[in-house]
């Protein structure tokens, strides 16, 4: 599974630790930067993330900011993108099951890495319920179109 990775400066501590988790665990990893904690814009980020989904150049992404807020709501601007803040292993279970979440996004300041390790972990293992859930994500596409 390709995984696109990206921080902003509050989220880069953490970022760098993940792809390190990611590469370890057998993941393809793309990381996206930043290379350096100097100060960025999260919305920068999310975009290059989310393009990497659309695209069909990453099977899911991962967003680490401050507190995952910022890269959520800027990574849902962009059609096709299912971004799910998340601060819980059993969140990440659920936006996979019942949303079909395609990024999911992290905080760097107030999750520990454990933390984020083990939603990275529910995140990247947990498929699509489908059923339900299906007629509920086609709705959500629909919203893209109005
Ligand atoms: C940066 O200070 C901070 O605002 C950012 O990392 C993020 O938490 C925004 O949602």
């Amino acid at each position: 599974m390709r995984v696109s990775i990206a921080s902003d400066h509050a989220g880069f501590e953490q970022k760098q630790a993940l792809v390190s988790y990611l590469n370890e665990a057998g993941y393809e990893v793309i990381d996206r930067g930043p290379a350096s904690d100097d100060r960025v814009d999260y919305p920068d980020f999310a975009q290059v993330v989310a393009q990497d989904i659309v695209a069909g150049d990453a099977d899911r992404g991962v967003l680490v900011c401050g507190t995952g807020i910022g890269m959520a709501i800027a990574a849902n601007k962009i059609d096709g993108i299912r971004a799910a803040n998340v601060v819980t292993p059993n969140f990440a279970a659920l936006a996979r099951e019942h949303n079909d979440a395609n990024i999911v996004t992290v905080s760097g300041r107030f999750t520990d890495l454990e933390t984020n390790e083990a939603i990275l972990d529910a995140f990247l293992t947990t498929e699509f319920g489908g059923g339900r859930h299906a007629g509920r994500v086609a709705k959500i596409e629909a919203l893209e179109r109005n």
